[in-house]
């Protein structure tokens, strides 16, 4: 074992939790990743292997199966656990609330009490800009008011982070990091890792580069009627091997003990719908139709981050740029056009 430590990526074989497994090898951490494959693929670990010449321990295993867990924790001397798993499909979880509250919940309760039984008390869990709500000033930063989430998939990233704020005022010697991403985007360099999802794509990106590609018609832009400097949604995206690159630094809250910590992840930076479909052109030299579509229920006008205090506290900056994201999701789609095999099912929607 390297004597940086042993990290469990819970979801590692999803977006970020493939790209972060990748940059915390190549941190000198030995890594063991366990997933259900509901929304992804052990392929993502056979190219972290192409790529680092390293074997990832994997094993398709569900959190709320707690037994299964306790195998894990008994056979690898897990030093800290990076939590990524969890349904997120905004939509589908107001149809299915409670699968949304039993899984995300139940699982991360099964994974902390696990962690408790086997004395492991670090853990750096995946949060989303969604905790935040609608806002009360803008850049958000983590002072700001959390809670009133529109929908389940929100609500379980706010309860799981209220849940961990409990647990460390209960029980002090835990080192929690809370890390609130702002919309990951973008893939790895090599074109061998990216964002892979299963049936039609929700998010923004997803569409411009399926489009480009020919794969889909044209993208509906949800609404041209917010208050926004073009009218569009506004956000902060940002890159997904930054974000990556921001787990590695949280170790640093663990290794220093400093108990219970919350980070933004963005840029600090906004680009409207319009400003991506024009930036994704540019990169890729393709035509990406789009259409005004009706606004989508609970969307917020606007949101970016303010990254002062993860600066300040763990150096870290995103300093990957607009032009870079749409290159490397253009390389990653022209060459993986379908995902990663057994992904690809074609453009079904699964979400309803
Ligand atoms: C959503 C979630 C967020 C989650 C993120 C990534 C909420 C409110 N937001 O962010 O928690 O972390 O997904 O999974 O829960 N858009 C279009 N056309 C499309 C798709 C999106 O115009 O086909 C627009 C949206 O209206 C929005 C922007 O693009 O203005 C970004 O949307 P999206 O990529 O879905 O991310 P968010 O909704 O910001």
């Amino acid at each position: 074992m390297s004597s940086k430590g042993c990290i469990l990526a819970t979801g590692g074989t999803g977006y970020v939790g493939s790209h972060t497994v990748l940059e915390l090898i190549e941190a000198g951490y030995d890594t063991v990743v366990v997933d259900n494959l509901s929304n992804s693929t052990l392929e993502s670990l056979n190219r972290v292997e192409e790529l680092t010449g390293v074997k990832v321990p994997a094993y398709t295993i569900d959190l709320l199966d707690k037994e299964g867990l306790r195998k894990i924790f008994s056979k690898h001397k897990i030093t800290c656990v990076m939590h990524f798993a969890g349904f997120k499909a905004v939509g589908r979880s107001v149809h299915i609330p409670l699968q949304y509250f039993r899984n995300n919940l139940g699982g991360t309760i099964n994974l902390l009490e696990v962690m408790d039984e086997f004395k492991v008390y670090n853990m750096i869990f995946s949060s989303s800009a969604t905790v935040y709500g609608e806002p009360e000033y803008l850049p958000f930063d983590e002072k700001h008011k959390t809670g009133g989430c529109t929908n389940p998939y929100g609500k379980t990233k706010f309860f799981i982070e209220e849940m961990m704020k409990d647990l460390f005022a209960a029980a002090p010697q835990w080192n929690i990091v809370l890390l609130r991403y702002f919309n990951p985007i973008g893939a790895h360099k090599s074109g061998r890792l990216g964002e892979s999802p299963i049936g039609k794509p929700h998010n923004l990106m997803p569409n411009i580069s399926k489009v480009a590609a020919k794969e889909l018609e044209c993208v509906s832009v949800f609404g041209d009627d917010f208050d926004t400097k073009d009218g569009t949604g506004v956000r902060d995206y940002t890159h997904v091997v930054d974000l990556a690159k921001g787990h590695v630094a949280a170790l640093a809250v663990i290794d220093k003990k400093w108990g219970l910590k919350i980070y933004n992840l963005g840029t600090g930076k906004a680009y409207s719908v319009l400003e991506m479909i024009k930036a994704f052109e540019k990169a890729s030299g393709v035509n990406v139709p789009y259409k005004i579509a009706p606004r989508r229920a609970g969307d917020l006008p606007t949101f970016w981050s303010d990254v002062s205090l993860v600066k300040k506290e763990l150096g870290w900056v995103a300093d990957k740029g607009l032009d870079e994201m749409c290159e490397d999701i253009w390389r990653w789609q022209k060459m993986n056009p379908g995902g990663y095999p057994g992904c690809s099912n074609g453009i079904q929607d699964m979400s309803s």
